[in-house]
């Protein structure tokens, strides 16, 4: 080696154990101020990449070079909820409304299990139409069709009883964002009916059902700060959840959002990598908002530490009435292009789609 080189390495370590830093990859227990002063590290770029790097080494110690794949099927956009992000918001007259049928689900797996889909995740808005007997048997159809595969709800808050009968007809995952841990921050992107404890404890009770449980939360949505952040964090470390989700928040045109600045890229990157560092075993998408934000976004999430790939299996006539955000990606795509079109992004970062269920590793 290089005197120069060995020179730079020695900075970089010295760069990279700056107190904060090396207190949290020492795994000390950190308070919200601590965690304020860590996000304040972004503005460090070698910082970026010494987080980046140990994300990384972590993400190919516990799963090599594997990247998981879950078959996300969009079965409603319709939703009694009025989350002010959102663009499938029940206040946002414009969405074409649409609704699967059980054959149409069905079908939509079948075309997945043919590409290698060994999970399913059944997201939809917050709709009554799919009382708890409809979602019953779809969960137990799939799960009698595809005994081999994992079944993932996505479908927002519903009551214990609901949780356990889903639970009981098969469903063996749960993604719920929490979508920001602050109080008064939640207030301000939910209307009155919806509270941030509700959702909280939805969570735990998923967690005492048996579920592998996903929170998450947006990057740069409107108002957030680093105490959010930090309070994000620091909810994750209690309910330990067994998959994260984060994403940008990007601006839908329908929603009094749409004249907001979205969520950075660099960002989403920085919290990735933090997240795998405090939760090396943890599931952990690169997500489509990020790939939305970027071309090569999902890519750099695998970098920063993701794990996770979820392409839309929706039917392809459906996909541009499931925006969230605007700009969606992958809306024009058939889910065998798609397929396609990931394994080749995925090999490109060294790493390759694996066709198993992925559950989380303990
Ligand atoms: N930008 C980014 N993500 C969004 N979501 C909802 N609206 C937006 C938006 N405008 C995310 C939420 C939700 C998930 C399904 O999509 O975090 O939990
Ligand atoms: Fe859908 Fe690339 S992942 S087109």
């Amino acid at each position: 080696m290089s005197v120069t080189d060995k020179g730079r390495e020695n900075m970089e370590k010295k760069d990279c154990s700056g107190d904060i830093v090396s207190r949290f990859l020492r795994g000390e227990e950190f308070t919200r101020k601590d965690f304020v002063k860590l996000l304040e590290q972004k503005e460090n770029p070698k910082v970026c990449e010494c987080l980046q790097k140990e994300a990384l080494q972590l993400r190919r110690q516990y799963y090599g070079d594997k990247v998981y794949i879950r078959g996300l099927i969009e079965f409603t956009n319709y939703c009694k909820n009025n989350c002010y992000y959102c663009g499938i918001r029940c206040g946002n007259p414009h969405v074409k409304r649409y609704r699967l049928s059980e054959e149409e689900i069905l079908s939509c797996c079948d075309n997945g299990y043919k590409l290698g889909f060994r999970t399913f995740v059944l997201q939809g808005g917050e709709d009554p139409y799919y009382d708890d007997e409809k979602m019953v048997s779809i969960i137990r159809k799939i799960k009698e069709k595809y005994p081999d595969c994992a079944l993932t709800l996505s479908i927002g808050e519903k009551s214990e009883e609901s949780y356990r009968r889903f639970r009981e007809a098969g469903a063996d995952r749960y993604l719920l964002r929490h979508e920001t841990a602050n109080k008064a921050h939640y207030r301000l992107l939910h209307p009155e009916e919806m509270s941030l404890i509700n959702r909280k404890n939805c969570l735990y009770t998923l967690k005492k059902l048996g579920y592998q449980v996903g929170a998450g939360f947006m990057v740069g949505s409107p108002e957030q700060t680093l105490e959010h952040l930090a309070e994000d964090l620091i909810f994750l470390r209690e309910l330990q959840p067994d998959m994260v989700g984060i994403g940008p928040f990007i601006p839908h045109h329908d929603t009094r959002y749409a004249e907001e600045q979205a969520g950075d890229v660099e960002w989403t990157l920085f919290l990735l990598s933090i997240i795998r560092i405090m939760f090396p075993k943890v599931l952990l998408p690169a997500t489509t908002a990020l790939g939305t934000m970027d071309v090569r976004g999902r890519e750099k999430g695998l970098l920063a530490g993701a794990n996770v790939i979820m392409p839309n299996l929706s039917p392809k006539e459906n996909r541009k009435d499931y925006e969230l955000y605007d700009n969606k990606i992958c809306t024009g795509e058939e889910a065998a292009e798609c397929r396609q079109c990931l394994a080749r992004r995925v090999e490109s970062v060294g790493c390759h789609i694996v066709t198993d269920r992925g559950d989380a590793l303990y």
